[in-house]
Parts: C-alpha cells; sequence; structure tokens
C-alpha cells in the first residue's frame, strides 16, 4: 500500500478518490491530503476494510455491551449506521454502472437523539465511534457560532472529517442552537439561530468549499467536500420540550382530556412523566422550543432516549464493560484489596441517583464519595476487604473493613451472607487513623 499525494487545478491539495469510498484523507500532521492505493484496485474501505457487520442487529447487540437500556434509541442508531452503510454501498454501484442503468439514488436520514441528562446520548455515540470502521467525529455545538464570527464555525466541522465523505458528524448539545427568545428582535444570533441557518446546507448535502483555518501564515488551503453522504447525528437533552410538549397537549380541551386519561394508564405502562409527556413530540414542539422548521424539516428520524429508572441504573453500575464499580474494584484490587458491594447497597446508590436527578451520570461521583476515606486510607494497609453496604451509601457510617489478620478463606462472591466465617469490623473499631474518620457527609 501506497499514499498518493496531488495538487488540484486550483492550488488545494487533491487526491484522486478511493474507487470505493470515493474518499480522500488528511494528513494530521502535515495537513496535506492523500489518497490509499493498496494496489488492490480499489475493493478497500477508507482504513483498509469492510465493515464487520451484517445487519442493524449486530451493531446494537455491540451497543449493548456498554450502553444499558434506551432499546429504542438503540435500534433507531443501529439502523440508521447501517442504512448509511447500504447507502454508499448502493450508490457506489449506482454510479459504477451510471450509463446502463437508472437505479435509485438513496438519500440520508439524519437523525437526533434526544433524552434526559445522563441517559446514554453521548455514551452511544462514542461507542458508535469506537466500533465504526467509518470516520466518525464528535463535535459540540456550544463552540459553534456563525461564519465570520468568533468562535469555529460550521464548516471546521466539515474540515475535521475531510478524511471521508461518507463519515458521520455527531453534533452533541444541539440543544445549546436554539433560537433564543431575546434574539427574536434582534437578527444577530449568532450562536443560536445564525448558526442553524449554516448548517442547514451541510444537513441537506452539497458541494461545500471549506478552508483550512489552522494555518496562520500564508493563504488558507481551500477543500471541497460533498456533504450530501454524511450522515449527521444531532443530539441535545432540550430541558424544558417537556414542559413545552405539555402546555401543547393542555391547550387543547380535547388534548387535556385525553392526556388526562393517558396519564391514568400510565401508572400501568411503568413509563415515568417524562417518558410519558415525550412520547406526545411532534415537529412543531421542538419549533417552538427554538428550532427553525428548515433545520427540523432536514432531520426525518427522531430517537428519544428514556430516563433510566432504578433498575437501569444498578445494572448501569455493574454490567457494561467499563461500568463505574468494575472500574473501582480494579483500582482497588491494584492495590491487594476486595471490593465489594452488597445488593441493596447498589439499589440504594441507584435511588441516590434518581433523586439528584442526573441519571447514569451521578453514579461515578456519589461511589466515589462513598469510597472516599477508604480509597485514601487503604492502600498499603492491613486492610483487605472492603465491603459497601446500606448504611455505608447512606453516609450513617463508613464501609466495613476487613483486616488481615482477621480475614478467613474468602471465595470472592459479593454476598457475604455467603461467607459466614469472615469478620468485619466497622472502620472505627479497627483502625486508629481511620476511627476519627467521620461518615462522609452526603453532598
Ligand atoms: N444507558 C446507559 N448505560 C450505561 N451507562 C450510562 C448510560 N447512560 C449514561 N451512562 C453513564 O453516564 C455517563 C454520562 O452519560 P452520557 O454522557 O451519555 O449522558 P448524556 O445523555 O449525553 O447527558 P447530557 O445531556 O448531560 O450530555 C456515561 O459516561 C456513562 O458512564
Ligand atoms: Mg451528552
Amino acid at each position: 500500500m501506497f499514499v498518493k499525494e496531488r495538487r488540484g487545478r486550483r492550488g488545494f491539495l487533491m487526491g484522486p478518490r478511493c474507487p470505493q469510498t470515493n474518499a480522500t484523507f488528511a494528513c494530521k500532521k502535515c495537513e496535506k491530503v492523500y489518497t490509499i492505493d493498496d494496489g488492490s484496485g480499489g475493493s478497500h474501505g477508507i482504513n483498509g476494510s469492510e465493515p464487520h457487520f451484517q445487519n442493524p442487529k449486530q451493531i446494537k447487540e455491540y451497543l449493548d455491551q456498554h450502553v444499558i437500556g434506551q432499546e429504542y434509541g438503540k435500534k433507531v442508531l443501529s439502523t440508521a449506521v447501517f442504512n448509511h452503510y447500504c447507502r454508499m454501498q448502493m450508490n457506489k454501484n449506482r454510479g459504477e454502472n451510471a450509463a446502463k442503468n437508472d437505479k435509485v439514488c438513496l438519500e440520508k436520514s439524519n437523525v437526533l437523539l434526544l433524552g434526559p441528562s445522563g441517559s446514554g446520548k453521548t455514551l452511544i455515540a462514542k461507542t458508535l465511534a469506537e466500533m465504526l470502521q467509518v470516520p466518525f467525529s464528535m463535535n459540540d455545538a456550544t463552540t459553534l457560532t456563525q461564519a465570520g464570527y468568533v468562535g469555529e464555525d460550521v464548516e471546521s466541522l466539515i474540515f475535521r472529517l475531510l478524511q471521508a465523505e461518507h463519515g458521520i458528524i455527531f453534533l452533541d448539545e444541539v440543544d445549546k442552537i436554539r433560537k433564543r427568545p431575546s434574539a427574536i428582535r434582534d437578527s444577530r444570533d449568532v450562536g443560536g439561530e445564525g448558526v442553524q441557518q449554516s448548517l442547514l446546507k451541510m444537513l441537506e448535502g452539497t458541494v461545500v468549499t471549506v478552508q483550512d483555518k489552522s494555518k496562520r501564515n500564508g493563504r488558507a488551503e481551500e477543500y471541497q467536500i460533498d456533504t450530501s453522504n454524511i450522515l449527521f447525528v444531532l443530539s441535545g437533552a432540550f430541558v424544558g420540550l417537556d414542559k413545552v410538549i405539555s402546555q401543547r397537549i393542555t391547550s387543547t380541551s380535547i388534548g387535556f382530556a385525553a392526556a388526562k386519561k393517558e396519564t391514568v394508564n400510565e401508572k400501568v405502562s411503568e413509563q415515568t412523566h417524562y417518558d410519558f409527556i415525550m412520547s406526545k413530540l411532534e415537529t412543531d414542539d421542538l419549533i417552538n422550543y427554538g428550532l427553525i422548521p428548515e433545520f427540523v424539516g432536514r432531520i426525518p428520524v427522531v430517537a428519544v432516549l428514556q430516563e433510566l429508572r432504578e433498575n437501569d441504573l444498578v445494572h448501569a453500575l455493574t454490567e457494561p464493560k467499563n461500568s463505574v464499580v468494575k472500574q473501582i474494584k480494579a483500582l482497588f484490587k491494584h492495590n491487594g484489596i476486595e471490593l465489594v458491594f452488597e445488593k441493596d447497597a447498589l439499589v440504594e446508590i441507584a435511588r441516590l441517583a434518581i433523586k439528584k436527578k442526573v441519571g447514569a451520570r451521578g453514579l461515578r461521583g456519589i461511589v466515589d464519595h462513598i469510597l472516599q476515606e477508604s480509597m485514601y486510607a487503604a492502600p498499603n494497609s492491613d486492610i483487605s476487604r472492603i465491603i459497601v453496604d446500606v448504611p455505608a451509601v447512606k453516609g450513617e457510617r463508613p464501609p466495613r473493613y476487613v483486616h488481615s489478620k482477621t480475614k478467613t478463606k474468602s471465595d470472592g462472591h459479593l454476598d457475604l451472607q455467603d461467607e459466614p466465617g469472615i469478620t468485619t469490623h466497622p472502620i472505627s473499631a479497627l483502625s486508629t487513623t481511620l476511627a476519627v474518620a467521620p461518615a462522609p457527609a452526603r453532598p
């Protein structure tokens, strides 16, 4: 495999296109544009391999290893990504046989992912980015300003994805570019409506000329990118959108009566109030929230993530490959200490996270807080086992410690009741240093 560099007619660098992906790519170091030629006549993907999944289910199965719950959201995203691959493949075939046939050219379906804070929106995107073999660029809408103003403009998103015109751009915190109510009378809404306007062209698909603004000296180089094959996944918490929906529902007497009736049924279906209201989401609600109609019109797929419930949070604590509990256990194990969470304690941690209304995002903070003193005192001491139980989670007293002198054989099971031989002591009875440590106060 070798890399070719070529200078285009108008002075900007252009590599010959990959026959399969129709892509060029930019070197991060020298920032020139190249193309990979492996001499195989062009049967390679952008990074030299074919997609390693045959259907959306396989993508979802990968997501399942990292993201708890959110069945609907994971299905929608897996399908969107899989269709993106199919579209690339079909449009490429169509391009190759353009003279012979008039097959349908598939257009992309951008996706909007909504859901409460800490429900897994960014996590889903990060997990997809890890697994996908198409270039995936993660961006934050809060940094964007309208072209010509101080800040990052929309074209810089495209520049970052220069490697491939068939990649995926994930734009997070997109609710932050809503039209600001204060800006309704002022046309210069550079961080809100202005950015939405700038995004319209990209979302739909067009050939844009982007400039490499990273170069301070000399003339900025220009690149032409076709965005029609870039899939956009937009995401945001849209705080307050549920109130916009409620207002719409209750503003009509028929709607109000229907909503009331469904609220009664809601108890049967175990939906939270938030999930119930969000299930009534309509395009107009997004517009009333501050997205401009043309922007909403370019995002045909909307998936709403749910509030994680107690059971989901317990699973989120323990099951994902890189779960909070697995991480903290590994940290203690590194110091020769076995860390044990009693089952009820995990449930209590989940309840605390729900109280704080921060979703799964709060779990790490709660666990860190419970074990703060232990992380400080236990390494390189005679403590061999630490047991987190309900009183420890509630902050009524510190976790229980087992010292190596008193430790009997342990089979490593989580449930203490399985191991009646273990002698456990409150921390204060065992260590002078730790005896004075107060139980951590709940923040
Ligand atoms: N469904 C989930 N399954 C497992 N862990 C989760 C889930 N949702 C969130 N988490 C945990 O919470 C952390 C924060 O989640 P994430 O960043 O995805 O939230 P978000 O939905 O993007 O929220 P925000 O709107 O505040 O950005 C993740 O890193 C992960 O540890
Ligand atoms: Mg997020």
